[in-house]
């Protein structure tokens, strides 16, 4: 099989590059990622030397590059986009062209070069916000997106939806609750707090702390989009989740522990702006119809983190994302 991924020197991205390599080796690759601020080729030193995998440096917006690029192509498994959505509310216009335009270009190059199957990566996000004692959110839950962020994805993922219904262009779609694991960018909250307290800094909770995700270890997520790609029906949606629902303080005092520290290291900090209070996801149509689950449970996968961040903290040392995080503190939670 020969599969565009686009976004693979990001965190999901990469890691699914080295998990598709690894089981079928036989398959050729090719990475199209601009390489933003999100994007290292660090990422992908285990492969960089791989007959199987090629990189290419370009935009998802560039249409000639992403035309050529997509030709011959037997899929597209888009992660591609700007991802964090702090960043989305200090200035969304990159969110809007990576996830709306950059989607929308490479839907018209999958239906130009003979209708190549695509797989479309998307997020919990989009469903809104639940309240404490709702039920989680499912294929069917209708769309609530509400940062600009989430918006963006939601209107990637109606974009794709009518390339499938408009022109029977073949989709997947699978929006997945809060991943992590090795080489995730230092700027959302695990590799944050990680990071911070192997420097001797604290780590940040917004507000109380209350606030709920529902983690999945990444090569679970890349597990699930797998099933899709060989097994998931034309057309269909699949909510992917780790049945993994932690309050953010919960999540803290986990890291704190396994990392010997002591509480005196949170510092609680003003809320963001908009804060959805709870993302949970009921992946029972992927286990019904692809017998996925998540296999790593929270507490495997995250002393597995720990002791990445611990073992790499050259990647770490590399990565200019401390301006970027003075910034967003200084004008959007201190005000
Ligand atoms: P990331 O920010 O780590 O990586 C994004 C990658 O996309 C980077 O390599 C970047 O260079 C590339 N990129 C951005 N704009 C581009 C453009 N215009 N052209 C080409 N490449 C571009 O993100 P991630 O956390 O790996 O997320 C990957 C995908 O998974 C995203 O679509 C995101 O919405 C989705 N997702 C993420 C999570 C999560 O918890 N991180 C959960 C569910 C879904
Ligand atoms: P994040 O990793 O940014 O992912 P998302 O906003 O996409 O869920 O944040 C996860 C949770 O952690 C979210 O409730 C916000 C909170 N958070 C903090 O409390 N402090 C931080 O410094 C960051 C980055 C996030």
């Amino acid at each position: 099989m020969k599969i565009i991924v686009t976004g693979g020197a990001g965190f999901i991205g990469s890691n699914f590059i080295r998990y598709w390599l690894n089981k079928y080796p036989d398959d050729r690759l090719t990475n199209l990622d601009a390489l933003t601020y999100a994007g290292n080729l660090e990422n992908l030193r285990e492969v960089e030397k791989n007959k199987n995998y090629k990189f290419i440096k370009g935009d998802i917006c560039d249409e000639n590059l992403v035309n050529d690029a997509v030709k011959g192509m037997d899929a597209i498994v888009h992660f591609a986009a700007e991802s964090h959505v702090d960043r989305s509310i200090m200035d969304c216009r990159d969110f809007i062209r990576a996830n709306v335009m950059g989607t929308r270009n490479l839907l018209d190059a999958a239906k130009n070069n003979g209708f190549v199957r695509f797989h479309h990566i998307s997020t919990d996000e989009v469903f809104g916000s639940l309240g404490p004692r709702d039920k989680a959110f499912n294929e069917r839950t209708p769309y609530d997106p509400r940062s600009p962020y989430s918006a963006s994805k939601a209107a990637s993922d109606h974009l794709v939806r009518a390339y499938w219904h408009t022109h029977k262009l073949p989709i997947t779609i699978s929006n997945c609750s809060n991943n992590y694991g090795p080489y995730q960018f230092p700027e959302k909250v695990i590799p944050l707090f990680i990071t911070n307290l192997m420097a001797g800094k604290k780590v940040p909770v917004y507000g109380q702390g209350e606030n709920i995700r529902d983690w999945i270890y990444v090569d679970d997520h890349n597990a699930g989009v797998d099933a899709i790609i060989k097994k998931g029906q034309i057309g269909e949606t699949y909510c992917l989740g780790g049945n993994s629902e932690l309050t953010n303080l919960e999540l803290t005092k986990k890291i704190l522990n396994l990392m010997g520290k002591g509480e005196e290291m949170i510092e609680y900090v003003a809320d963001r702006p908009g804060h959805d209070l709870r993302y949970a996801m009921d992946f029972s149509k992927a286990a019904n119809e692809l017998g996925w689950r998540p296999a790593v449970s929270f507490e495997q996968g995250l002393k597995k983190t720990i002791e990445w961040y611990k073992n790499n903290n050259g990647w770490r040392q590399n990565i200019k994302s401390g301006e970027y995080l003075e910034y967003y503190k200084k004008n959007y939670l201190e005000r």
